[in-house]
């Protein structure tokens, strides 16, 4: 199988990875009580499986095999809000790694095609990294305490799934 194909694949298994990480943290937030946030993450371990969709799709399109891999299990507790948001804005940063690391083997292998469709997920990652790192500041300045926490929970549960995969863009 082509690196490429390998590469994708491993993708494919850590943005189930992500979802699993996602849901196990939306959990959480419904555990102490904070259904917005908790809505919010159940929203992003949902966007998570249109990304795994994705690349599942390109493979198949590019005549490759789709081999799916077991999911590690992701933590199941942390101390405090804050600690939640701000292991999700690491994880993805690790994750924009994957795809530039991905985009340079594209590029090494001479594969245009895989350079475009990665692209997709590069400027992704920049949103998903300035989510994250939104709510990181928002609870930073709240000490992550208090009243602020319950409006900032009020507002990330008025957060609405799309597809970003299915639209014009995507
Ligand atoms: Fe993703
Ligand atoms: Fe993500």
């Amino acid at each position: 199988m082509s690196k490429i194909i390998d590469a994708l694949n491993t993708q494919i298994n850590k943005e189930y990875y992500s979802a699993y990480l996602y849901l196990s943290m939306s959990a959480y937030f419904s555990s102490v009580g904070l259904p917005g946030f908790a809505s919010w993450m159940r929203i992003q371990a949902k966007e998570e499986m249109t990304h795994a969709a994705k690349l599942y799709d390109y493979v198949l399109a590019r005549g490759g095999k789709v081999v799916l891999k077991a999911v590690a299990e992701p933590p199941a507790s942390w101390k405090k809000p804050l600690d939640v948001m701000k292991a999700g804005l690491e994880h993805e940063k690790k994750v924009t790694k994957c795809f530039n690391d991905m985009t340079d083997l594209a590029v090494k292998e001479k594969d245009h095609a895989a350079q475009i469709f990665l692209s997709w997920f590069v400027s992704e990652q920049v949103q998903e990294e300035q989510s994250f790192g939104d709510i990181v500041n928002a609870l930073t300045l709240i000490n992550g305490e208090g009243q602020g926490v319950l409006m900032l929970d009020r507002e990330l549960g008025a957060r609405t799934f799309t597809d970003e995969t299915q639209t014009a863009a995507g």
